[in-house]
């Protein structure tokens, strides 16, 4: 039997309670049983196939197994029980999605599992992460690799920037060129990353991302960052003349033309194609860096727009931004600047609005660790792993408490990545850190106790062929 070295808290994020029993423990070997409820069987495949691999051999599911999956309606959606003794594993979600959570935390545990008893629910029901497939592609198989990765840290929320000045990301019928001509050869920056995901691949990872229990949330982002569009649709610029290519790093030089009727018939095809292939409630309409909009050509666009996804029958959510503007009465806004205050996102947070935590100097995956990091940018700083771990964000913004957090999110901008071990290098170990800064209570954190148990990854990464940043912060050995 493999020694037992891990207690029954070691787990990220740190669940709400934890009560050992350090005399018990059940060891998983090969032929340990999941006995499951008929509605949560799919679950209980994904458990069965994971196990399988943590065990190299096989784990079979059917009555009388010693590893119980059961579903208990006393408890939240999101919530999860998980009781340990000698002879018995026994997981209680309050739906399968909270069941699902609580399988994450067993597979963290696993094959050796501690005696005693988690009761854990999430502190935010928005835990985010973004990935922006415009300024490097990303493959609908390696989003999906992506996503599995995301799931094991309670992550529920994948944003896909889809759409930028360098490509646009997503096929639109009835506007062929978007795709054709800015999802194609060079469109990424500095030439790199071409592609773009066809209706068939996006439903697809919507679809695989559900049965990992993670919603998307697409992005297309307007009225700036739009370079893409007026590159292949020259009609809708101000003077309808052709505008090229753009696959520097510049922000704030395009927006799509408040006056221009054009414009709206654009948008609102755009809005509905992409609502109509998106089951999850939210759609993201960006709205930031409009540095070349005018004021109140923001406002005039803005206004007709953000009640689009409300027609179409989702929620809109922008980055902050759109604050500046009255906004709708579900309307989400999130946060991404570095400044210690924002008077706009405290007006939206009192007049009812919920707000997603995503400043860039904590929870940005693309800053720099430090000064030697060989990817990533600075312009908020270095984002050590500490920096993303220690934070609360009910104390970031003056004016925007508890109450009105919808969560929290970690974005991942892809300007200096080129491969999918790119974006395990920025992403690991900061998400698992923002992901229990999204998940666990308050009271139930400490970074000592985060590096330490962020420490039991290293091998399992390794040994997974995870790309992770060995920071000097954590002893890995
Ligand atoms: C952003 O980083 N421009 C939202």
């Amino acid at each position: 039997m493999p020694p037992l070295t891990k207690q029954l808290g070691d787990v990220i994020p740190v669940p709400a309670s934890v009560r050992p029993v350090p005399a018990a423990s059940f060891t998983i070997i090969p032929g340990t049983g999941v006995s499951t409820v008929p509605e949560a069987s799919g679950v209980a495949a994904y458990l069965a196939g994971e196990l399988a691999k943590t065990v190299d051999g096989t784990i079979p599911i059917g009555p009388g197994g010693a590893i119980v999956l059961e579903l208990d309606p006393a408890l939240a959606a999101e919530a999860y029980t998980l009781a340990v003794d000698d002879t018995s594993v026994r997981l209680r979600g309050g739906t399968r999605q909270g069941l699902f959570w609580g399988v994450q935390t067993l597979l963290q545990l696993a094959p050796v599992v501690p005696g005693g008893v988690i009761e854990d629910e999430p502190r935010y029901e928005y835990r985010g992460a973004m990935l922006d497939l415009a300024r490097h592609f990303f493959t609908a198989g390696e989003i999906k690799a992506h996503v599995d990765l995301l799931a094991q840290f309670k992550i529920n929320h994948l944003h896909l920037h889809l759409t930028d000045d360098q490509g646009w990301r997503l096929e639109i019928p009835g506007w062929p060129l978007l795709t054709s001509v800015s999802g194609g050869e060079g469109t990424g920056v500095d030439g790199a990353g071409p592609g773009f995901l066809t209706l068939a691949e996006y439903a697809d990872v919507v679809a695989y991302a559900a049965s990992r229990f993670v919603t998307i949330v697409p992005e297309i982002d307007m009225p700036g960052h739009v370079n893409a569009v007026h590159h292949a649709y020259p009609a809708l610029t101000a003077d309808g003349e052709p505008v090229p290519r753009r696959t520097d790093a510049e922000v704030g030089y395009s927006s799509l033309v408040a006056g221009k009727e054009e414009t709206y018939a654009f948008v609102e095809d755009v809005i509905r194609t992409v609502a109509d292939v998106t089951p999850g409630p939210y759609l993201h309409i960006g709205g930031d860096e409009c540095l070349s909009t005018p004021a109140e050509d923001y406002r005039t666009f803005l206004s007709r727009v953000l009640p689009l996804p409300g027609k179409y029958g989702k929620r809109a959510i922008g980055w902050h931004e759109i604050a500046a503007v009255d906004l709708p009465e579900a309307a989400v806004v999130q946060f991404w600047r570095i400044e210690a205050a924002d008077e706009n996102t405290a007006r939206a947070a009192a007049e009812g609005h919920r707000i997603i935590m995503a400043p860039a100097d904590r929870t940005y995956l693309d800053m720099k660790y430090d000064a030697d990091s060989k990817l990533g940018l600075d312009w908020a700083g270095h984002v050590d792993v500490r920096r993303s771990y220690d934070w609360d964000p009910a104390d970031r913004l003056p004016g925007v408490a508890e109450e009105a957090l919808l969560g929290v999110e970690a974005p991942l901008w892809s300007e200096t990545l080129r491969s999918v071990a790119d974006i395990q290098y920025l992403t690991f170990p900061r998400l698992p850190a923002i992901a229990e800064v999204a998940w666990s209570p308050r009271s139930a954190r400490s970074w000592e106790s985060f590096r330490g148990r962020i420490a039991a990854f290293g091998p399992r990464w390794e040994a997974a062929g995870i790309n992770y940043y060995r920071s000097p912060e954590i002893d890995w050995s």
